[in-house]
């Protein structure tokens, strides 16, 4: 098995590279929230700097009691024994698909690492449609079909991994269709991992989030992190918690001893970092909503510009994403030598210079004219632009906003015109 550079990280790359040579780029093909380290965490970073053991595989008691409070007040009571923390929550979702027997189900299109990890975990992959509304999870009927067909043809799915709030469609799955899910789960004897790292970054706080840890709290682990909602992903922090229970502890176990031999504990002064951030300070709270305004205020826009060019895409209600359907355009675009996503992704870049993510990298259809966007670099190239932006009671405002906003709908317009 080979592995090349995840397709969202080699792109970003590119990126660097025709910038670096002078080419004006809008960057909307990488999901990085571009916003300044918060003081307050960088103190507690320093502060942390002390912790030069290795310290406990699954985290510092300290850590794994600030994530079980966080996870208290989102509804999940949780003791800490539940709680592990990694450098970041990519390599948690890896040790679940290694220590989770069966097969995996994904909606589709998905996080572009879910697969590939998948396949690194010896798995098949049973991918199944989303919704006509929301991403992030499998229409259920549609599921259970999957379910049916993949066990009649010999397979044995068995793990749901589904992402609330979604990356590349920036929805949340309703409760009613979690519920499902999670009745679904239960009698076909699933386990759910479900990937929450948006889940603060909801732009109303009216939307109800239900954690399908809090239906089916026997089978569901949850994976979070502070990689986006605090816009620390380089600092690579992440946590999981597990079910309680007999099943819930052989899991956490075997991702645990998994662990301990790949990454041995979260970085002592990351640990620092944890502690603080997951016990949510009211300045910390602050920070969280005024960030979940921005990413709001910039992704709608950015869908309002895509809807006045007549561009079919589900709206955001959370994280900075959006996922633009032009197959109604099939005809137009063709014209111009775009015939599926690939070339879609090209011509973006080389005609318009915006920066997208094919949705073929998502897992979806490659035939099929559609991709992610990410809206989270749009606030600024400099710290104090994005200060700004943070702050602005208008960030669309901003000169430096404003102009990669008019580009974008320029782009889109003439593309489809
Ligand atoms: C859906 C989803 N899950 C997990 C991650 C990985 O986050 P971390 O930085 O915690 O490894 C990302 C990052 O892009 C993501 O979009």
């Amino acid at each position: 098995m080979t592995h090349g550079i995840s397709p969202n990280l080699a792109l970003d790359q590119h990126v660097a590279r025709r910038r670096s040579k002078g080419e004006s780029i809008v960057h909307l093909g990488f999901g990085e929230s571009r916003l300044p380290a918060f003081p307050p965490l960088a103190q507690r970073l320093a502060a942390g700097a002390h912790r030069i053991s290795y310290g406990p595989v699954a985290g510092d008691p300290d850590a794994r009691a600030a994530v079980a409070g966080y996870f208290d007040r989102r509804n999940l009571p949780t003791d800490p024994e539940q709680v592990v923390l990694a450098p970041g929550s990519k390599p948690l979702l890896l040790a679940l698909q290694l220590a989770l027997p069966g097969d995996l189900l994904l909606p589709r299109p998905a996080w572009n690492t879910y697969a590939p990890q998948a396949r690194i975990a010896g798995k098949k992959i049973f991918e199944t449609p989303i919704p006509q509304d929301v991403g992030g999870v499998p229409d259920p009927e549609g599921l259970l079909d999957t379910i049916r067909s993949a066990r009649r043809a010999g397979h044995d799915p068995r793990i749901l991994l589904i992402t609330l709030p979604d990356n590349p469609t920036g929805t949340v799955a309703p409760p009613e269709v979690i519920g499902r899910l999670a009745a679904i789960a239960r009698e076909e004897d699933l386990h759910i991992i479900s990937d929450e790292i948006y889940r603060d970054l909801v732009f109303d706080p009216g939307t109800v989030v239900l954690s399908p840890a809090e239906v089916a709290p026997e089978r569901t682990t949850v994976t979070t992190g502070l990689s986006k909602n605090l816009a620390l992903g380089g600092w690579r922090i992440g946590a999981a918690r597990f079910p309680s229970g007999p099943a819930g502890e052989r899991i956490r176990a075997e991702a645990t001893g998994l662990a301990s031999e790949i990454w041995s504990s979260l970085a002592g002064p990351m640990q620092e970092v944890a502690a603080y951030a997951f016990a949510e300070p009211s300045e910390v709270v602050l920070r969280l909503a005024a960030s979940a305004r921005l990413h709001g205020t910039v992704a709608q826009h950015v869908y309002e510009s895509l809807a006045g060019a007549g561009i079919l895409c589900r709206r955001p209600t959370a994280g900075f994403y959006l996922y633009p359907d032009l197959q109604p355009m099939a005809g137009v675009l063709r014209r111009r030598g775009i015939t599926d996503a690939a070339s879609l992704q090209q011509q973006l870049i080389d005609e318009f210079g915006v920066a997208v993510l094919s949705g073929a990298a998502l897992g979806d259809d490659p035939a099929a004219l559609r991709f992610r966007i990410a809206t989270s670099q749009l606030y600024g190239d400099t710290v104090e632009q994005q200060q700004l932006a943070l702050e602005a009671n208008d960030p669309l405002a901003l000169r430096h906003v404003a102009q990669s906003l008019a580009r974008i709908e320029e782009s889109f317009t003439r593309l489809c015109g």
